[in-house]
């Protein structure tokens, strides 16, 4: 009896050596001299009330990170170099918040981007973290990581519809629908915004998805609004800000907006003009893409 408690327990003491070695190995835990530090990245926003979204995306990942330096960029060259100019406010390129964490001497880095969709400036931020992360030596950090968008996995995109409908729900019903503006882009995640309306239509009937940009664009959304036979509509950003899309494409008073052109048609329109970083289920999903890497990383 105690010879085989002694070989139940040395068994035990060498399978938890080994769980513990590849761990060791891959040094992916934390030694006395790492600083870690996570890099939230956004497109940016040139409307100074429209900030509060990008703010409230940051915020949550602070909270969640209390311990850990957080550092914002802009991919947007265009809205950095207007604000700069016009608000003097200067936000980083994701090059140069990373060039200075590492002059900084942080060694781990995880890049959050807030970008809905895995499109061009989500390749343009991935270029960036492979080149950095390609860097050896004292130029180097020892480790970066690029974590995901909003919608990759078809679970992000049922995420999605449920918080649109937790959000809008009470927006649709009988002859109501909800139409979201999305970006929209030439690239090939475009696609995004298709998937995103089916799994809307699985979860929440009455939420139409155009873009500004790209397909669906309005007139789609106009060819559903017949076909649903809807009579109302509320106009909703599908974009992290309510920034000048939102404010002038959308909800603007000039008559090419989707407000004025729908309001012609005879619909019924309203516009609820905030941003989808607003949100703090949005947020949530943020922290919950970042929690997906760092717990790798630090
Ligand atoms: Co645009």
């Amino acid at each position: 009896m105690k010879s085989k408690l002694f070989v139940c327990i040395c068994f035990a003491v060498v399978m938890s050596v080994f769980a513990v070695m590849p761990a060791l190995a891959h040094g992916h835990h934390a030694v006395a001299e790492d600083k870690n530090a996570i890099l939230v990245v956004a497109f940016g926003t040139s409307v100074p009330e429209a900030r509060v979204a990008l703010e409230n995306l940051e915020n949550a990942v602070r909270k969640a990170y209390p311990d850990t330096e957080v550092r914002v960029a802009y991919t947007s060259n265009i809205i950095r170099r207007k604000i700069a100019k016009e608000q003097n406010l200067v936000i980083d390129t994701p090059l140069i918040a990373l060039a200075r964490l590492q002059d900084e001497g942080y060694s781990k880095v995880v890049v959050q981007p807030t970008h809905f969709i895995p499109g061009e400036e989500y390749n343009d931020l991935k270029a960036v973290v492979d080149a950095v992360a390609s860097i050896p030596g004292k130029y180097g950090f020892t480790e970066i990581v690029l974590s995901e968008p909003m919608l990759v996995h078809q679970q992000d995109y049922v995420d999605a519809a449920m918080i649109l409908k937790r959000a809008f729900g009470k927006y649709v019903g009988k002859g109501r629908a909800v139409v979201l503006m999305g970006h929209g882009t030439p690239h090939f995640a475009n696609a995004a915004y298709a998937q995103l309306q089916l799994a809307l239509d699985k979860v929440a009937p009455g939420f139409i998805v155009g873009t500004v940009e790209g397909f669906p664009s309005l007139e789609e959304v106009q060819a559903r609004l017949v076909h649903m036979g809807a009579r109302k509509v509320t106009l909703v950003p599908f974009m992290v800000v309510a920034g000048d899309h939102a404010q002038n494409d959308m909800a603007g008073p000039e008559e090419d907006s989707w407000k004025s052109i729908l309001t012609a048609e005879g619909y019924k329109v309203d516009a609820i003009v905030k941003g989808m970083g607003e949100n703090d289920e949005i947020a949530a999903k943020v922290v919950k893409k970042l929690q997906a890497v760092t717990g790798d990383v630090f």
